[in-house]
């Protein structure tokens, strides 16, 4: 299987992916498209050999099925099968999900259904909750949504900022989605629960 990987920033979760898509791996990755010509993970992915892309989204301000339409061009030539969104930043509709759906994975730094859209951490700290985590899910035109893949769970520390639960979450984050995209590549959808 072919993984194009889509970023907004520093990449970590690409990093992770990418590096774990080797041996018998049933995937390996063709692609890191950032909407950000500053992402700081074009320049892991292109240190790593991989072809990269940037479609900034910004000259189609208002316009969100143009940059769509680009992001859909840019990632054709490159014959992905499987899209795996990691830190990407952008709101996608259902004009991109919908050809994609059920191929196309996201990782989202909640347990969801807990805490969709932005600021998790700072809300689960917010609501008392006791623990956080992370969640892998299959991208349907509904945010932060769609079938559960895995989820990792970490505990929330007495004074926790949301910054040091990021990091604790983000560590999860780095073992959860290549656990997941493994099996999803090979055919298997089972859930998986970690932490
Ligand atoms: C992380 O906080 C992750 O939860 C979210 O995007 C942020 C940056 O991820 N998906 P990355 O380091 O760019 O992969």
């Amino acid at each position: 299987k072919r993984v194009a990987i889509l970023i907004s920033g520093g990449g970590s979760n690409m990093v992770t992916l990418v590096d774990s898509m080797t041996g018998d791996h049933p995937a390996r990755p063709c692609l890191v498209l950032s909407n950000n010509a500053e992402a700081g993970g074009l320049a892991k992915a292109r240190a790593r050999g991989i072809p990269t892309a940037v479609v900034d989204h910004r000259p189609y301000k208002g316009d969100r099925p143009a940059f769509e339409n680009a992001l859909a061009a840019a990632i054709a030539p490159h014959g992905a099968d499987i899209i795996c969104l990691a830190g990407f930043m952008r709101v996608l509709t259902a004009g991109f999900v919908t050809p994609w759906q059920g191929q196309m994975l996201n990782i989202h730094p909640s347990l969801l259904p807990k805490y969709r859209g932005l600021n998790t951490h700072a809300r689960a700290i917010e609501a008392g909750d006791n623990e956080a985590g992370c969640t892998v899910h299959e991208v349907t035109a509904e945010l932060d949504d769609g079938p559960i893949l895995g989820q990792a769970r970490v505990p929330i520390h007495e004074g926790d900022s949301p910054e040091q639960l990021a990091a604790r979450v983000l560590k999860q984050e780095h073992a959860l989605y290549p656990a997941v995209l493994k099996r999803f590549a090979a055919g298997d959808r089972t859930p998986i629960t970690l932490g």
